[in-house]
């Protein structure tokens, strides 16, 4: 078996590895011309099976504007999927033809299942309610370039702790960093997972508290990273339409929260950012989705190994 790396979760890569991809990034925003050939002849594949818009379209982007180019698919029902196919054969296939893979799909487990079966690097862009590394490093890439930290931080995260995927790979990576606190903020059926807060937990002293009003915290955060009630992941249709509106973030609210807090979002928003929102200068999500491109290409040419 030839020896890969792999990112399935975001503690697969040191800090120091982290780091070193934040700066590339950077770089490459800076001078893209530098790198826009740097994969040239390489394949990524880009296995969806589940909706995305910006995780997918920015690895494609990612890759063509390292002059690399893309396989793949975003409807797996139109694959041999339909015909019953395993994961693990699909992969060993597509890691014949490709150079590396970035799969997302429904199921807890499955980025990590399929590097068991591939020659390639695997890059997890999502699997189920469990994790979401690149999601990840696009977060940590916009603080440091924001808030030219990643350290001594008090970040909110709210809304739907439970299922959200971003969330459970965002409190993982800041408990490597010192002196961070965390704050999260959600109704009780959305509480994180205890298996992520033993996690977490098992190799970290970072503080955690969780409350239930956005309005108590709001003064005290350095970043709020607000997420969408995960509807597709609920059982009944009707806990989620008494959920889906815990927390709506508008102006008023924001008139106590610090002058410099970020507003993160992973997106797409629901209802759980007000678009008036938008014009605040603390508003970040849109600047965050650029910054995820960067990062992921970044990520691509060091697992490739082109740099
Ligand atoms: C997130 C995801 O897929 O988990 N989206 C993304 O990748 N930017 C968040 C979400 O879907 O709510």
């Amino acid at each position: 078996m030839i020896n890969v790396r792999n990112l399935i979760d975001p503690t697969d890569f040191s800090t120091d590895e982290i780091n070193e991809i934040l700066v590339l990034a950077q770089d490459m925003e800076k001078d893209p011309e530098r790198y826009s050939n740097l994969c040239s002849g390489k394949i990524l594949a880009a296995l969806f099976y589940e909706p995305s818009t910006r995780t997918r379209l920015s690895f494609e982007a990612a890759m063509l504007r390292l002059g690399g180019r893309i396989i793949g698919f975003s409807e797996p029902n139109s694959t041999s999927v339909s015909k019953g196919e395993s994961l693990e054969d699909t992969i060993k296939i597509i890691s014949c033809y490709s150079d590396i893979i970035a799969i997302r799909h429904p199921k807890e487990g499955s980025a990590e299942r399929a590097s068991l079966y591939s020659d390639v690097p695997v890059i997890n862009a999502g699997d189920g309610a469990n994790q979401h590394p690149t999601q990840t490093l696009t977060d940590l890439s916009t603080i440091q370039n924001l808030k030219g930290r990643l350290s001594n931080l008090t970040v909110g995260l709210c809304g739907d702790l439970k299922f959200g995927r971003t969330v459970h790979s965002l409190i993982k990576a800041l408990s490597r960093y010192s002196n961070n606190k965390i704050i999260l903020i959600s109704p009780d059926e959305l509480k994180i997972p205890d298996y992520i807060k033993t996690e977490v937990l098992k190799n970290a002293s970072m503080e955690i508290h969780e409350v239930k009003s956005l309005e108590e915290v709001i003064d005290n955060l350095d970043i709020l990273y607000m997420t969408r009630i995960q509807k597709e992941r609920f059982d009944s249709e009707d806990e989620y339409l008494r959920l889906k509106d815990s927390y709506i973030l508008t102006k008023e609210k924001l008139r106590n929260a610090k002058d410099d807090m970020l507003i993160l979002h992973p997106l797409p928003r629901v209802n759980e950012i007000h678009p008036d929102v938008d014009l605040d200068k603390r508003a970040t999500y849109f600047k965050q989705a650029r910054y995820g491109m960067y990062v992921r290409m970044a990520l691509i040419s060091k697992l490739l190994g082109v740099i």
